[in-house]
């Protein structure tokens, strides 16, 4: 018989602790299978200690996802027959998943959640890493009658959504990095990453992508080369991952919602308040030209607004990364 780790995690979660010979009678496997399973976990990310005396213990509790916790979670009017959920153990990336599925799914909207993602991707063709129990990754399809052209703005109202999740839950100082990183204290706490298809002119599809991180430690540094903070580290009493889960989820299907009906224009007031850029210099990359300005907010389609010597320039958040230039904002 083999083990798989979901199992493993699942029996490690229901004790303090549990020698491995228990764990190897459990599931009809040697004690150097168990190990093995063991050194995998850890290898994704998963806390375990090992002491001669007690066995093999978690550092701290994992809770896996589930897909009716998380429909609990939301307590909206949304439905599961609005928003199927889907949880997976382990998928390519919940936006492949959620694009091959687009041309088949007939509703309105669905949503997938991962517990581990083995090419995750983040925005500009970066990955997106995430321990196994340690974040959310979760990707959304919904559909638009308008064209292409008309979701503009759409992830920074996505970004809305997600603040007013985590605000929900008494999360606080948290900014938004145009186009769509989530930061507290100039560290990333989450990405989005929007991906459109169907017919240029209407109707057509996003799949919207979010990875947050929920507890992070420091094995995870080695694979961020950005400055993070997790969930975590924010509260003295964390919210369980399936209601996190479930308040993110209703909140930016919300955003979507309010997005379809009135466009970024109902959140161009909202987005000023958590603006991380405003008043920054900031510098602007776009292929290999590259220009510097200050950052004056976004406009009613969601581009920024840059004031260089030049005029003022207005960005596109398909084509531009931006980052703080070295010294004084203005
Ligand atoms: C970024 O900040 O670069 C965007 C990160 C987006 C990551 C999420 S995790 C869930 C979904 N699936 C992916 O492969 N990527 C997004």
């Amino acid at each position: 018989m083999s083990i798989d780790a979901r199992d493993l995690l699942m029996a490690l979660g229901e004790s303090a602790a549990s020698s491995g010979s228990a764990l190897a009678q459990r599931f009809g496997v040697t004690r150097a299978a168990i190990w093995k399973q063991i050194e995998q976990l850890r290898s994704l990310g998963v806390p375990v200690t090992a002491s001669p005396g007690e066995g093999y213990r978690l550092l701290r509790p994992i809770n896996l996802l589930d897909a009716s916790a998380i429909s609990m979670a939301m307590n909206t009017r949304y439905s599961v027959s609005d928003c199927p959920i889907a949880v997976h153990w382990q998928i390519d990336s919940t936006n492949s998943e959620m694009l091959r599925r687009a041309p088949s799914h007939k509703g309105n909207a669905a949503v997938c959640f991962s517990e581990l993602q083995s090419t995750g991707r983040g925005r500009r063709g970066r990955s997106w890493h995430m321990p196994l129990g340690g974040g959310l990754a979760f990707s959304i399809l919904r559909r638009f009658e308008s064209s292409m052209t008309a979701l503009a703005g759409l992830s920074l109202a996505v970004g809305i959504g997600v603040v007013r999740g985590l605000s929900d839950l008494g999360l606080a100082g948290l900014g938004i990095k145009w186009p769509n990183d989530i930061q507290v204290q100039e560290r990333k706490l989450a990405g989005i990453l929007v991906e459109l298809g169907g017919d240029s002119l209407g109707p057509c599809h996003a799949v919207i992508g979010i990875g947050i991180n929920v507890h992070l430690d420091s094995q995870a540094s080695e694979r961020i080369d950005q400055p993070w903070i997790d969930v975590a580290s924010m509260s003295t009493d964390p919210p369980e991952r399936n209601r996190l889960a479930g308040c993110l989820l209703a909140r930016v299907l919300e955003a979507l919602d309010q997005f379809a009906e009135s466009g970024f224009v109902a959140f161009v007031e909202e987005f000023a308040r958590y603006d991380v850029l405003r008043g920054q210099r900031v510098e602007i990359l776009h292929g290999r030209d590259q220009c510097e300005g200050v950052a004056a907010g976004v406009d009613h389609a969601g581009h920024l607004r840059v004031r260089t010597t030049d005029g003022e320039l207005l960005v596109d958040s398909g084509e531009v990364s931006v980052r703080k230039a070295n010294g004084a904002s203005p």
